[in-house]
């Protein structure tokens, strides 16, 4: 038990369970995929099922334009946010690219305070990176950011797009901007938006997982009108 007492559940039942109990409490993580993989999707199944099942306030910090459309996103899955968002359950805050990290720290660090937040998600931070020069602003940043989350004692999930839909370099052998950071995250968890576990439409595959006896091969993954579904398999490491 008290294993489980030092993770945060997704509330996803199939991701939980290859991964002892959902991310490591506290730490920073990293989902990347391609387009209409499936990240944002996730990010808000984990937030909603936060607030509704686990009594963890959630923060959503976008990057993207329009933040509206989410939110009509969310509620073709049945999670109408603008109850919890009232009564300051799940807060939704709209960054621009140009938010400088001093002006995103601030405006994070009295949001947490105020709300007690639990799980934050960054959907998708190689928004955020487009605007950096170099690679060593970007990890300096990110760095920063997780660091403020950890002391905070908040879960973080970043969403990372990527063409590729895998670790390493692109295909023409450089690294993307945001590359870098996915080494010096607690987990990575690489989306595919078709089923290359041969379950399922989509797959996932957990790459690494600090402290976790991890299920290391890809699973299938459907998403369905109630969110994300992790197709479980005999295979599937259990702790
Ligand atoms: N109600 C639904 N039922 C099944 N699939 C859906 C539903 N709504 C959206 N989708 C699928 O989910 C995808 C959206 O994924 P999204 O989480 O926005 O991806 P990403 O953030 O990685 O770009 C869509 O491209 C669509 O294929
Ligand atoms: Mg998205």
């Amino acid at each position: 038990m008290a294993e489980v007492m030092d993770r945060c559940p997704t509330g996803i039942v199939g991701f939980d369970k290859i991964c002892g109990g959902g991310f490591v409490r506290n730490s920073d993580n990293f989902i990347v995929g391609g387009p209409g993989s499936g990240k944002s999707t996730f990010l808000l199944n984990f937030l909603w099922n936060g607030a509704t099942q686990y009594g963890e306030n959630g923060l959503y910090c976008s990057f993207e334009p329009d933040i509206v459309e989410t939110l009509n996103d969310a509620m073709a899955y049945g999670w109408d946010f603008s109850k919890l968002s009232e009564e300051g359950k799940i807060k939704f805050m709209r960054f621009s690219p140009q938010t400088s990290i001093d002006e995103l720290k601030g405006e994070l660090m009295k949001m947490i305070a105020k709300n007690g937040i639990k799980r934050i998600c960054f959907d998708p931070i190689s928004v955020l990176a487009l605007n950096l020069s170099d690679q060593g602003k970007i990890r300096q940043t990110i760095f920063e950011l997780s660091a403020l989350m950890k002391r905070m004692k908040v879960t973080t999930v970043f969403s990372d797009e990527s063409l590729e839909g895998d670790m390493g370099t692109s295909a023409n052998g450089e690294w993307t901007k945001t590359d870098i950071l996915r080494f010096l995250s607690d987990s990575v968890t690489i989306f595919y938006e078709s089923g290359v576990a041969g379950v399922g439409d989509r797959a996932i595959r957990i790459a690494k997982m600090r402290r976790t006896a991890h299920e290391r091969r890809a699973v299938g993954m459907n998403i369905s009108n109630k969110g994300i579904e992790i197709v479980e398999t005999p295979s599937v490491v259990t702790e």
